[in-house]
């Protein structure tokens, strides 16, 4: 008995978004890798957090599948994309990464509800919703990266900047979740 429910069009989408995951994981270990080699111990970490928290996210792509009875395919991934050329330039594509992701994710849901899969449409509001934190973590970086001087900050900053960031949680406050105790 086929006891696979989801599309094999969807099967399909919802493997490559676990390859895109994989992928954004390998990016952000090679500016993490950058980052330490530049002397930036925290942004570093900070980055390298970040690389496991998309690998969890292929993880769950992986999982969803499987549990609809479908079987995802693990591809070959292409190398990371080159170091960025200063920090400014790093937390930008770090932006830019998480905007082609979310877009990624949005035209999963077009699928999902042009097929009525309700069970996968449901799924990836859990993604909507990391997108929007993941897009304000990257804002946040640039505007730390900003306040601090931008190219032009002073060691000083940068070394305070760069504390900051290695101690920083890992996912970004949303005005959502505020509350007057805790704007
Ligand atoms: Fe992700
Ligand atoms: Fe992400």
């Amino acid at each position: 008995m086929n006891t696979k429910r989801l599309s094999s069009t969807l099967e399909e989408a919802l493997s490559k978004q676990m390859n895109v995951e994989l992928y954004q994981s390998h990016t952000y270990l090679a500016y993490g890798i950058w980052a330490s080699d530049n002397g930036y111990a925290g942004i570093s970490n900070f980055l390298f957090r970040h690389s496991q928290e998309e690998r969890e996210h292929a993880i769950k792509f992986m999982q969803y599948i499987l549990n609809r009875g479908g079987k995802p395919t693990v591809t070959a991934l292409a190398s990371a994309p080159g170091d960025p050329q200063n920090l400014t330039d790093c937390f930008n594509k770090v932006f830019q990464h998480e905007v082609e992701n979310t877009e990624k994710i949005y035209r999963l849901v077009e699928l999902a509800f042009d097929e009525k899969d309700w069970a996968t449409w449901n799924f990836l509001q859990w993604f909507v919703k990391e997108q929007i934190e993941e897009e304000t973590l990257a804002m946040d970086l640039i505007d730390k990266l900003k306040i601090a001087g931008g190219d032009k900050a002073s060691d000083e900053s940068l070394f305070t900047l760069d504390k900051t960031l290695g101690e920083t949680p890992d996912d970004a406050d949303l005005a959502r979740d505020a509350t007057s105790e805790n704007p």
